[in-house]
């Protein structure tokens, strides 16, 4: 277990140098009792989109998974390359949510993180341009395909910030239990942020741990495993403090400041920290901090807030999912992003050589049977093959005129070109949308070789 461990930590250190809030942490270091990090936020956002989208558009009846819930797609009749496709796109925006805490440049920019203060309308300015630059550049299917992977980048970026402001902002200290819906979507925030010369944060002690925190403080301390795992991370237990009203500007936003952001954001005299172990800037003064990413006071003075600033930050999520959707105005396109497809799509590459001919009743009722099962609006697509070559990939919309086709001819001709075969299903493979089934029917040797 420990060798599994230390693994996993070589791996990880290869790419974070400092505390990045994702799950990831949690396989090495057993500390954070019920964090929701930006990639577990990302994953119950993301599956609930999901599920809403199948809700919509094909009538999936299930119930809505919880919060948190590992995701049900089992119990959603996906089919196996829907089930892959799904939990694909999930992994691939769990990353991008991720990006801006491991790529230095967003990580030491506290525009990406309603970091500092003095930078809050900065930040809140920079998430409605991503915005507007993710729903702008989702114009048409042909630009989703070629660019998806670039467009799911920036849609996990922004989502970075937007869950930021729960975690780094005075919103959840100010009392309010609801999402700002103004965040990256209105340059005012609906209260002022403070003024530069007015303090934010007083004063926080060492001795405001409880016995209880102190005791496990001491016992995380204590550990030389912790130590060394920490200690690679430019963490210090001097940095860790637990703070309760600390913060001292009522019906103003502010935001901590944070060390690895100190090249962009010097903390100021009297201002707020972000805090945790691994920002040095709240030693100085006010001293503490004021963050909310962990359920540990190891990485968050807050911690015993991270609960509700989680809970808002995933329901901003499916917000911003959502305005993602009505934006685009179009199912189909959303779902691409997302990894739904709302229209089923089939392929055919049947075999007409005189190989067939006992087989090709079976095979018509066997199409048949598939396409009675398949919903109206389905693309269906058949290429035909002999030795001499393949036919035209032939699209339809209408079922019976797939049936027509399949009896439009009698299996005859040589059967001795078997590469021909690949060929045909290579160039439907091509031609079809990405997430279709394809179905082979061929009586040809080679394929079971
Ligand atoms: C956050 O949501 C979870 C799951 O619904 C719930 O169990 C928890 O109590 C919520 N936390 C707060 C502080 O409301
Ligand atoms: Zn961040």
């Amino acid at each position: 277990m420990q060798i599994l461990k230390w693994l996993i930590l070589i791996a990880f250190l290869d790419s974070v140098n400092c505390f990045a809030t994702t799950e990831a942490f949690a396989a090495v270091l057993d500390i954070f009792h019920d964090t929701r990090f930006h990639d577990t936020q990302m994953a119950t956002a993301l599956c609930i989109t999901q599920y809403r989208f199948l809700q919509r558009n094909i009538g999936l009846t299930a119930r809505e998974p919880a919060l948190y819930e590992s995701c049900p797609y089992s119990d959603w009749f996906l089919s196996v390359s829907e089930y892959a496709t799904a939990q694909k796109v999930k992994l691939e925006f769990m990353y991008y949510v991720n990006r801006p805490d491991i790529i230095e440049a967003l990580k030491s920019n506290p525009i990406t993180h309603f970091d500092a203060e003095s930078f809050i309308s900065g930040s809140n300015y920079n998430l409605i341009q991503s915005r507007q630059t993710v729903f702008k550049s989702i114009k048409r299917l042909a630009d989703i395909e070629n660019d998806i992977g670039s467009i799911r980048q920036l849609i996990g970026q922004s989502i970075h910030t937007l869950q930021d402001f729960y975690s780094h902002t005075n919103w959840v200290e100010m009392g309010y239990k609801v999402i700002n819906s103004r965040v990256g979507e209105d340059s005012y925030l609906g209260l002022p942020v403070n003024q530069p010369h007015i303090d934010a944060c007083r004063a926080c002690t060492k001795d405001e741990m409880s016995s209880g925190e102190q005791a496990e403080f001491n016992r995380i301390k204590s550990s030389i495993y912790n130590n060394l795992l920490l200690g690679l991370l430019d963490f210090s237990f001097d940095n860790v403090y637990v703070c309760r009203n600390n913060i001292i500007v009522n019906n103003f936003l502010t935001s901590g400041y944070y060390s690895s952001e100190v090249s962009v954001a010097p903390k100021p005299k009297g201002k707020c920290s972000h805090g945790g172990g691994t920002d040095s800037t709240d030693a100085t003064c006010a001293p503490g901090g004021i963050s909310k990413d962990a359920d540990t006071f190891i990485f968050a003075p807050h911690y015993y807030l991270h609960s509700i600033a989680a809970n808002l930050s995933v329901q901003a999520t499916i917000r911003y999912f959502e305005d993602l959707r009505l934006s685009i105005g179009d199912e189909k396109l959303f779902g691409l992003i997302i990894g739904m497809s709302k229209y089923t799509s089939l392929a055919f590459v049947v075999d007409t050589t005189s190989s067939m001919q006992t087989s090709i009743t079976a095979t018509r009722l066997y199409v048949k049977s598939l396409l009675d099962n398949t919903p109206d609006d389905a693309m269906i697509f058949v290429t035909l093959f002999s030795d001499s070559g393949f036919s035209n990939i032939r699209q339809f919309s209408d079922k019976p005129e797939v049936m027509a086709y399949l009896f439009s001819f009698t299996p005859s001709g040589s059967d001795n070109n078997p590469g021909i075969v690949y060929n045909a299903i290579l160039a439907t493979a091509k031609f079809v949308p990405p997430e279709t089934n394809i179905f082979i029917f061929t009586e040809l040797k080679t394929m079971n070789d």
